[in-house]
């Protein structure tokens, strides 16, 4: 497929509309795409990273439509092999073509993909390569999800080439991003990808604000055009701004925990605030990550298995802890039978975090009055803690 971003400038990745899952754990509802970009210089010709290696072939029909027979230039942005993952197929295809990265990136193509080292040209923050009448500035962005990513800017024509950053898992024949749906698949991404990074992703918004940009072209997903609102958009997740929402991740094998999560969610809604509960054991890992983007509060609601949170409640603990959002309050409720350690479990797990916990109401069996009463004290206490927030 034929996609001119600007003037010798193309879009020749693939569109991945099935698949549905991504690293063996980020579901996928609108499949992915696997974006790289070809630049055309007067002198030089580039490749911007690469396609996942098991869609390889579809990459090289793009290259063979737009009569690319050498490759001066391959630029890696990024080591993950969905996007570096043909890298070392097309340095064969191509002889002739350097692989151009940072050094960091290096030694991951290296170890990843076993490219040898006499086919790389290293550059460092701020470097420039010429492609004739089109140059590439570098800009090295540690810690935008891994150690070694950068981004690419093509001076001339304003085109920022982003990788994983401000990108979304989105398959769509439409080159720019047109529509809302663009901004929540971003926002599932960030979630899912760039939150943990967020001190990192801030500093680097900033980078990119001070710069002259009119298109960015991410590795997944549509390409924005500059009045779209995707910078906008990242400063607001990463900011520490949150909102008047809880969010509930729960599980509850006979029903206990379960009357709790009802009874919490009842007293918050009464309290004018807003409640997300996600039944563990059917919710989809990416809603759940994109509601703690920034939801004010979390609250973890498990029963006891085995001494600890039941499995689901670890993983979402877990989850939580991974993924560092910048939620300020943390509340732990759930039942046990006759002995517990999930508390200390999942505030071992949370200590990521920098939010204060609340005091956990985590009853033996069933709840009775008195529990009920007790989280009636918990979202008394939520309720006060947004306040002091001026959330309303
Ligand atoms: C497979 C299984 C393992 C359990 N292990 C424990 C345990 O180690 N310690 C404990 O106190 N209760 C344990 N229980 C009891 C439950 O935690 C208890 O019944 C609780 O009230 C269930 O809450 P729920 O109705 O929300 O599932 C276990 C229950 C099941 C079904």
């Amino acid at each position: 497929m034929l996609r001119e971003l600007k003037k010798n400038i193309y879009a020749v990745g693939v569109q991945d509309w099935d698949r549905r899952l991504f690293d063996e754990l980020i579901p996928l509802p609108h499949g992915t795409s696997y974006n790289c970009y070809l630049v055309k210089g007067s002198q030089k010709t580039a490749l911007v990273d690469s396609v996942d290696p098991a869609r390889y072939q579809e990459l090289l029909a793009n290259l063979a439509e737009h009569q690319v027979k050498a490759l001066d230039y391959i630029v890696c942005n990024h080591a993950e092999q969905d996007h570096s993952g043909s890298i070392g197929f097309l340095a064969e295809k191509f002889p002739q073509a350097t692989v151009v990265t940072n050094e960091k990136c290096k030694g991951f193509l290296m170890d990843l993909l076993h490219i040898p080292e006499n086919r790389f040209q290293v550059v460092k923050d701020g470097d420039t390569l010429s492609l004739g009448d089109k140059t590439f500035e570098f800009i090295l962005a540690p810690w935008v999800h891994w150690p070694e990513t950068m981004f690419s800017f093509l001076r001339e024509d304003k085109v920022l080439f982003s990788c994983d950053f401000l990108g979304s898992h989105l398959a769509t024949t439409d080159i720019f991003a047109c529509d809302d749906t663009v901004l929540e698949g971003a926002k599932r991404y960030y979630a899912e990808i760039m939150m943990p990074f967020r001190s990192s992703i801030v500093k680097h918004l900033q980078k990119l604000e001070a710069m002259d940009i009119d298109l960015i072209g991410p590795s997944h997903g549509p390409v924005y055009k500059k009045p779209f609102h995707i910078v906008e958009a990242y400063k607001d997740w990463s900011s520490e701004q949150v909102r008047n929402e809880v969010v509930i991740p729960w599980v509850s094998m006979h029903g206990s925990t379960e009357a709790m999560v009802k009874h919490l969610t009842e007293a918050l809604v009464k309290r004018g605030i807003s409640v997300k509960p996600f039944n563990l054991t059917k919710t989809d890992t990416g809603e759940l990550a994109s509601s703690l983007v920034d939801a004010a509060t979390v609250v973890l609601a498990t029963s006891t298995a085995l001494v600890g949170p039941h499995p689901q409640g670890l993983y979402a603990a877990a989850l939580v802890g991974a993924l560092r959002p910048k939620t300020k309050f943390l509340g732990i409720i759930g039942s046990y039978g006759w002995g517990s350690k999930a508390v200390e479990t999942i505030k071992s797990l949370l200590t990521n975090l920098k939010a204060e916990v609340l005091e956990p109401v985590y009853i033996k069996g069933a709840p009775r009055k008195e529990d009920f009463e007790a989280l009636d004290k918990l979202a008394d206490s939520i309720l006060e803690k947004h306040k002091t927030l001026g959330l309303l």
